[in-house]
C-alpha cells in the first residue's frame, strides 16, 4: 500500500472497528483495512486470541493502522486505546465467535466488544467464513437469526472452498458496503 492512501486517523474521521477471527482467510485482512482507509475510515483491529496466533500478519496490520491490535483486556486504570466506533465489521467471522456472540458470551475482548456494540446503535456487519457442514448446525442457524434480529447485517455465506477445490475471493469490501448503507 502506498503512503499516499495510508490513513491512520484524525479526530474528525469516522472510526471503524475490524474484528478478526481465526479463519484461514484472515490472512487477507489487510485488503479490508486498505479499502476502509481509502473510503475515509480510521481503523482499529481487534483479534480473537486464536486469530492472533498466526492467522494474519500482525506486524503489517499494526503498521497499516498505526495502532496496536487489541486482543487482551487492558489493566484497570489504563486508558482505552481506541475511540468509540462509528461502525463495526467482523471479518472473517468464525462459527465459534458467531455462536458465542449470539449467546451473549464475553470471555475474550473481541467477543465482549461485540456484545457491547450491539447496544450502541452503530452499524455492525459480519462476513462469515463457515464451512457448509458447520453452517448446517441448528445452533448456528439460530445464532444468525438472533443476530439479524438485533440488526446485525450479514454478507453472503462463504464456505472457504469453491467447486474446483480452490478458495474463491473473500468479499472484503462487502463489509464496508453493509455498514455504509445507512
Ligand atoms: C488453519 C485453520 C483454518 C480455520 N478456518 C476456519 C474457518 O474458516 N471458519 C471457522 O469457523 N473456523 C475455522 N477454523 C477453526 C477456528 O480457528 C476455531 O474454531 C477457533 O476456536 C475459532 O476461534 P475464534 O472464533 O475465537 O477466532 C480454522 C482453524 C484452523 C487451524
Amino acid at each position: 500500500m502506498s503512503e499516499q492512501v495510508r490513513n491512520t486517523g484524525t479526530p474528525e474521521q469516522p472510526f471503524l472497528y475490524v474484528v478478526v477471527c481465526a479463519a484461514g482467510v484472515a490472512s487477507g485482512v489487510s485488503k479490508l483495512i486498505t479499502a476502509a482507509q481509502e473510503r475515509g475510515w480510521a481503523v482499529g483491529v481487534f483479534a480473537t486470541p486464536v486469530a492472533l496466533n498466526g492467522f494474519f500478519d500482525t506486524d503489517a496490520v499494526r503498521a497499516q493502522t498505526g495502532r496496536p491490535i487489541r486482543s487482551a483486556w487492558r489493566r484497570p486504570g489504563e486508558p482505552r486505546p481506541f475511540p468509540d466506533p462509528d461502525a463495526v465489521v467482523v471479518a472473517p467471522a468464525t462459527f465459534n465467535t458467531v455462536n458465542k456472540w449470539a449467546a451473549g458470551l464475553a470471555d475474550n475482548l473481541a467477543l465482549a466488544t461485540l456484545c457491547e456494540v450491539s447496544g450502541l446503535g452503530v452499524p455492525v456487519a459480519v462476513l462469515p467464513c463457515v464451512a457448509d457442514a458447520l453452517a448446517s448446525h441448528p445452533a448456528y442457524r439460530e445464532s444468525l437469526a438472533r443476530l439479524r434480529g438485533m440488526g446485525v447485517r450479514f454478507g453472503d455465506p462463504y464456505a472457504g472452498q469453491g467447486e474446483d477445490g480452490g478458495r474463491p475471493d473473500f468479499a472484503w469490501e462487502r463489509a464496508l458496503d453493509l455498514v455504509e448503507r445507512g
